[in-house]
């Protein structure tokens, strides 16, 4: 019976032994190593090597800069980066007494005369930065503070421990910038609601990885979360909850002035005309009641775009949103109507007569997405809509941005034509990381890049970057961190660094590294494939 068991339980590892030729080996994270996690554009390392103290090591304001003190967001930044050198949060706290330090400071010089300190990053924001690292004072040098907070990120990530738990760093010239301007995360609060907490500590992991917008999916048909103050009824009834589930005014701003501090802009999504069934809940006779041969069936469809009812209440919506998110950009939606409903209800069948429509119910959508354009266009936003927007045809402004996220037809083809056609292309395509699969799914993010598809160098320049998703259909609190990192760095690094930075094993070593970084800064980033990191998380 034994011998049978341990055969079975043999045969059973065999079974279950990974065979995916795609893993590489384990890893390790040995004292002195260096991980640059995106890989900086120009990066020249030399073998001298510098000691810091907790006990005088300081990062200060240059003399010149155009930041001084009183910039809060880099006086925040300097106590941050400082941490993450020599704190690793409250568990790890390290007691080795160094009273040496060869590096006395880093100096942030902020060089143009517009610190932009207390602005909101945008998409024109300059995120360059140099850095020489050098005794006895290394210098960060930036036009704007978002380069700065780049360079800090980047100058943190170059110090390493050695084997006694000293921290060190090398002398070192990096000089950087990105390769496209928007490099975004896409949370969705409305199929699970996500605590604040959450919502910050994955504003801490852009921060690490560089990117620079929080798209905030923040409503869709399952729940409507955002408590508007022009339309209460909305949360009210539309929330899953409606004191508990929802974001109030001091949360949306704490978010969206959490997110400042650390370059990113925040760009909500308001998506319409489908995707609206909360928003039914409080706002009576918005959806189009849908009917079962002559009589309504007691079931909505998507907002109604007949009524002027319906246009004067986006009107005031759209006025308060362009308001509450200081962004230049807001996410109109535009995805996947079901006409169904539509084509049921004899209003829409005779309006649809009256204009001249036929049956072609992409005439209907593109007729009240043209106008919601211009109500949102009134309030001076510029607005990114999902590719079916692009794809049905409607009259857009020459700023708009084009999400692309559609499998069919290829993204590559959909990138070519919407460039083709003038507009600013954003990819989302290759990137939602919801999907989840056995091994190491990270390497295909990795390898896609925005710009891969056939077109002239103009069309290649209007690419503006993109974006990784994390829908939230089987995601709330408990999971979305681990599934969104380190995941979401390989798209970090694709939307950061030079195009020519693609060599997967070189990106694994550095990534697996970078991940056990992120560990050690509390963020439960998970494993890439087999090892162990020095400091393991211990999820407390
Ligand atoms: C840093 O300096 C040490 C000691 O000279 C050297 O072994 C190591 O390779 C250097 N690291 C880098 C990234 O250049
Ligand atoms: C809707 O508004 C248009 C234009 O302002 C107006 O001509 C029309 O009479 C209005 N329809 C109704 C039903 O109020
Ligand atoms: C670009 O065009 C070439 C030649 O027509 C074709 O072989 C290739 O598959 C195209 N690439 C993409 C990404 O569409």
């Amino acid at each position: 019976m034994r011998a049978l068991y341990f055969a079975s339980l043999l045969l059973s590892i065999n079974v279950c032994k990974s065979s995916l030729s795609e893993d590489f080996g384990e890893i390790y994270e040995e004292p002195e190593e260096v991980s640059v996690w995106p890989q900086p554009q120009k990066y020249q390392a030399s073998p001298v090597t510098f000691q810091l103290s907790a006990y005088i090591f300081q990062i200060a304001h240059a003399k010149g800069s155009s930041a001084g003190p009183s910039c809060v967001l880099l006086q925040n930044a300097f106590r941050r980066y400082i941490d993450y050198i020599f704190g690793y949060g409250k568990k790890h706290k390290k007691n080795v007494k160094v009273f040496d330090s060869d590096l006395a400071e880093l100096q942030v010089f902020i060089t143009s005369p517009d610190s932009e300190c207390d602005s909101y990053p945008t998409v024109k924001s300059d995120e360059s930065y140099q850095l020489s690292v050098d005794q006895p004072t290394s210098v960060l040098k930036a036009p704007t503070v978002w380069g700065a907070l780049r360079g800090l990120e980047t100058f943190t990530q170059l110090v390493f421990e050695d084997k006694y738990g000293v921290k060190k760093i090398n002398k070192t010239d990096i000089s950087d910038f990105p390769r496209f301007a928007h490099r975004g995360i896409l949370l969705d609060t409305s199929r699970h609601y996500l605590p604040l907490k959450v919502i910050l500590v994955n504003l801490e992991a852009m921060a690490m990885n560089k990117f620079n917008v929080f798209h905030w999916h923040i409503v869709d048909d399952q729940s409507f979360p955002y408590m508007s103050p022009t339309f209460p009824d909305l949360s009210q009834k539309g929330a899953y909850q409606p004191y508990t589930h929802v974001y109030t005014s001091a949360d949306v701003n704490m978010v969206i002035e959490f997110a400042r501090m650390h370059g990113i802009r925040v760009i909500a999504e308001f998506d319409t005309p489908g995707h609206t069934q909360s928003w039914g809940k409080g706002q009576p006779g918005l959806l189009t009641p849908c009917y079962s041969g002559s009589t309504p069936s007691g079931t909505f469809g998507p907002v109604n775009p007949i009524l002027n009812t319906t246009y004067d209440f986006m009107a005031s919506f759209f006025k308060e949103i362009s308001t509450v998110f200081p962004d230049a950009y807001i996410h109109l939606g535009g995805d996947e109507v079901d006409f169904s409903c539509w084509k049921s209800n004899p209003d829409i069948q005779k309006f649809m007569a009256q204009q001249g429509f036929g049956q072609d119910y992409s005439k209907l959508e593109s007729y009240y997405i043209q106008r919601i354009l211009d109500i949102v266009k009134a309030t001076n936003k510029g607005y990114m809509v999902w590719q079916e927007v692009f794809d049905n045809e409607v009259k857009l402004n020459a700023d708009t941005l084009i999400h692309v996220w559609k499998e069919k037809p290829q993204y590559e083809n959909e990138m070519a034509r919407v460039t083709a056609a003038g507009f600013h292309a954003l990819l989302s395509t290759p990137w939602y990381l919801n999907r989840i699969s056995y091994g190491q799914d990270w390497q295909g993010i990795y390898r896609a890049d925005p710009q891969s598809f056939n077109g002239t160098a103009e069309q290649k320049q209007l690419v503006i970057g993109g974006e990784a998703c994390l829908w939230g259909e089987y995601v709330d609190a408990t999971n979305l961190t681990p599934r969104l990192w380190p995941r979401a760095s390989a798209v970090g690094e694709r939307l950061w660094s030079d195009e020519n930075v693609k060599d997967v094993n070189s990106a694994y070593t550095r990534l697996a590294k970078h991940r056990c970084r992120m560990l050690r800064r509390g963020i439960p980033a998970e494993p890439l494939f087999v090892g162990y990191c020095r400091h393991e998380y211990d999820g407390l």
